[in-house]
């Protein structure tokens, strides 16, 4: 049995009526420094906070440029340690402690593991350490499948990396989408999110939508297809109806088109 606290955590991110969710992913600067449309983080985000599920965000962004009255809950990046200035990102900590992300209000805590890099263990040794911490505390945890350059990110690599995070406890796991991806929601006991991804074009972003959640995704943790788009807002409500109302990619598609005209 859940603890209430941890399951009324999960509920404000994963909405009960839908079982989905639409979390905004504006954390990139952690180790990309100002990625191209976060340059000023609070001024991107503040029109589309209105239309997300949470906002996952490092704990510097969130203090120094969100509104603290905003109702919106918050997906804490808590690990890092590394930038793109090294050749391996899969060197990271746990960035922040339990007493900060409880400070910060937080309903989930977010981190990375590097399944098959350099320092696997090490990072999955950081999600078993985060998901002890949030337990105590009714806090879940999201594992993000961070994917090497040498990694395929096929069904078998991110169905194996997400299996193991909810088997060291997380409480929602981020992968990416790929052919088979139903064969990764079979083989994971906790909700699986997807992340978009590189920026593609706003019709293929809709349909990467679709496909997951089609697949069996419970949404999506979303960032670059959204806040580099020239149309943000529309964007974020396009994919909110595939995600909430089942609309189709197409629909969504007239619907974020009809947005911009
Ligand atoms: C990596 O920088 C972060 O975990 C992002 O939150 C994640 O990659 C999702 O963002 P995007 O949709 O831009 O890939």
């Amino acid at each position: 049995m859940m603890d209430w606290g941890m399951q009324n955590r999960l509920a404000s991110i994963i909405k009960p009526k839908s079982r989905r969710c639409v979390m905004l992913a504006v954390d990139h600067g952690y180790f990309q420094g100002p990625t191209s449309g976060l340059e000023r983080p609070g001024e991107t985000v503040a029109p589309l906070l209105e239309h997300a599920d949470a906002l996952m965000v490092t704990r510097g962004v969130l203090r120094n440029t969100i509104d603290a009255n905003v109702n919106i809950p918050i997906v804490l990046r808590v690990s890092g340690g590394t930038s793109i200035l090294k050749e391996d990102l899969s060197d990271e900590e746990l960035t922040v402690s339990m007493e900060d992300a409880i400070r910060l209000n937080v309903s989930a805590m977010a981190l990375s593991i590097f399944v098959g890099s350099s320092h696997e263990k090490q990072t999955l040794s950081n999600l078993a350490k985060l998901c002890d911490r949030g337990q105590k505390y009714g806090i879940p945890t999201l594992a993000v499948t961070a994917v090497g350059k040498e990694m395929v990110r096929d069904a078998r690599y991110l169905g194996l990396a997400c299996r193991i995070a909810a088997e060291l406890g997380a409480q929602i796991v981020k992968t990416y989408y790929c052919e088979g991806f139903e064969k990764i929601v079979n083989g994971c006991p906790v909700p699986v999110v997807i992340a978009g991804g590189k920026k593609i074009a706003e019709r293929d972003a809709l349909k990467l939508a679709h496909d997951a959640v089609s697949a069996g995704a419970a949404g999506v943790d979303m960032g670059r297809n959204i806040f580099q788009s020239q149309w943000p807002v529309p964007m974020i409500r396009g994919v909110r109806a595939i995600v909430h109302e089942g609309k189709t990619d197409a629909e969504a598609w007239d619907m974020v088109q009809s947005l911009i005209g």
